[in-house]
């Protein structure tokens, strides 16, 4: 198995480039399903979930080729080989359930195993299914070999009005590819509005689908005939600029981050501020500074975009543990994010927490201890701890962290982060 090793690094420093999003590329890999044609994604991370997914779109009949050089992802699927996605993939992400939606628009059934990814609560995905149904797909779920399946079948979908009990992103984003190729119009009342929302109505509208209002709570799609292939370049990954904005923070250190989109990245920005760092926003860089400083607690409140990000509740945690005074942390969009909490606090994070509720109390006293990655981004919170923590940091279970984080070792090391990969 392998692990990181982290020790106490001093301050990071220098110029660093965020790569394209891993939550924007996945949907937009998985619509490309909706054409015959040829697509092209620009500045595809390489990682582990973009990998799986490859797996899967080439099971289900995608011919693909992946210029890691060049970041181009190219995925052409003339027919469709195969009704869905097999367990041993399905399971190994979430993202998974995303070629539910294209694969029915495109065939009429769609047969998907239930899927996997970070255990960071029950995650179902109801509301994806319940939309589906409005627009007219039978649903049913089963058993086969041991391994929970969902199939959806329809002759045609038609357009509805759909309201989301809950602003998710997955549902939103499978129900647009849905509604692309239905017949009249959908509405989508309480839609997500990430940013990865934008990118994929971006995509889609290049496809020659005719999506509005996306990047708000009411998007709205015009289903057409057929779609064709097209070119596109992912957006920048906001959780990977926000997990080395925490990291200049953390380490007391000045990093320019590249290739970000400030405003995708406000209420870290404002955080940050609040803890007494200097934030700065380029054009398409973002600039923290924070040498000299000490940091104050905050207190965090997980919500759906533009709300604070859950994916950068972990690092904030970290960060909150060698802060001056209390930090209260409220996770309202996953009920079982706190995994990381029992591994930072064998760091000597003095953190309780009930519920969905922490309580952190800011030492100056982290040690280095032998930890796991609980999930991807519980990962990258245990490093940025290690990086300030006296001693050694094992961080084990890492293939979580490479799910989501390209090349995190090496681009850690380049900004003065003492962290090395072992294998054991
Ligand atoms: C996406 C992101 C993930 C991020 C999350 C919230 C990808 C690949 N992953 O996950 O990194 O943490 O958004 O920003 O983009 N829910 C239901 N029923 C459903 C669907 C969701 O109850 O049918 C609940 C979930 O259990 C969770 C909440 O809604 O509590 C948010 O889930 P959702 O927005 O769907 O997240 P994902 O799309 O899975």
């Amino acid at each position: 198995m392998a692990k990181y090793v982290v020790r106490r690094s001093g301050v990071l420093k220098g110029d660093i480039t965020a790569s394209g999003s891993k939550n924007a590329v996945l949907p937009l890999m998985a619509a490309s399903l909706l054409t015959k044609e040829k697509c092209r994604i620009n500045d595809t991370p390489e990682l582990r979930d973009v990998e799986v997914l490859c797996c899967i779109l080439e099971d289900i009949g995608g011919k693909i080729h992946f210029d890691k050089e060049q970041k181009s992802l190219e995925i052409e699927t003339p027919e469709i080989t195969a009704e869905g996605a097999a367990p041993h993939l399905a399971g190994r992400m979430r993202a998974s359930v995303l070629v539910l939606g294209p694969l029915l628009a495109r065939t009429g059934k769609a047969v998907v195993a239930l899927p996997g990814g970070c255990a960071i609560g029950a995650r179902p995905i109801d509301l994806h299914l319940k939309g589906l149904e409005a627009m007219g797909a039978r649903v049913k779920t089963f058993q086969r070999d041991g391994f929970d399946f969902v199939e959806a079948c329809a002759d045609e979908l038609t357009g509805c009005e759909i309201y989301l009990d809950f602003p998710s992103v997955g549902a939103t984003q499978n129900l647009i590819m849905a509604a692309a190729l239905a017949k009249g119009t959908t509405l989508i009342r309480n839609a997500a509005e990430e940013p990865e929302i934008v990118d994929l109505a971006n995509f889609l509208n290049k496809m020659g689908a005719r999506v509005k209002g996306a990047g708000t709570d009411n998007v709205r799609i015009d289903g057409v005939k057929s779609l064709h292939g097209t070119e596109h370049t992912v957006i920048p990954d906001r959780i990977e600029a926000g997990t080395f904005m925490v990291a200049a923070a953390i380490s007391g250190g000045d990093l320019t981050i590249h290739n970000t989109v400030a405003s995708h990245l406000t209420p870290i920005t404002a955080k940050l501020r609040e803890c007494g760092v200097d934030v700065f926003e380029g054009e398409d860089f973002i600039r923290v500074d924070a040498r000299g400083k000490s940091l104050k607690a905050v207190n965090i409140k997980t919500l759906p975009y533009p709300g604070f990000p859950t994916d950068m509740q972990a690092q904030f945690m970290a960060l909150l543990a060698v802060a001056k005074g209390k930090g209260n942390v409220n996770e309202t969009v996953f009920e079982n994010r706190f995994m990381h909490i029992d591994e930072l606090r064998k760091m000597g994070a003095d953190i309780t927490y009930a519920d969905r509720k922490a309580t952190i109390i800011g030492t100056q006293a982290l040690h280095g201890a032998r930890v796991k990655a609980t999930d991807l981004r519980a990962g990258a919170a245990l490093v940025l701890a290690g990086l300030v923590a006296e001693g050694t940091t094992e961080v084990s279970q890492i293939y979580y962290i490479e799910r989501g984080y390209e090349k995190f070792v090496e681009k850690m090391q380049s900004i003065g982060a003492d962290i090395e990969y072992v294998e054991e």
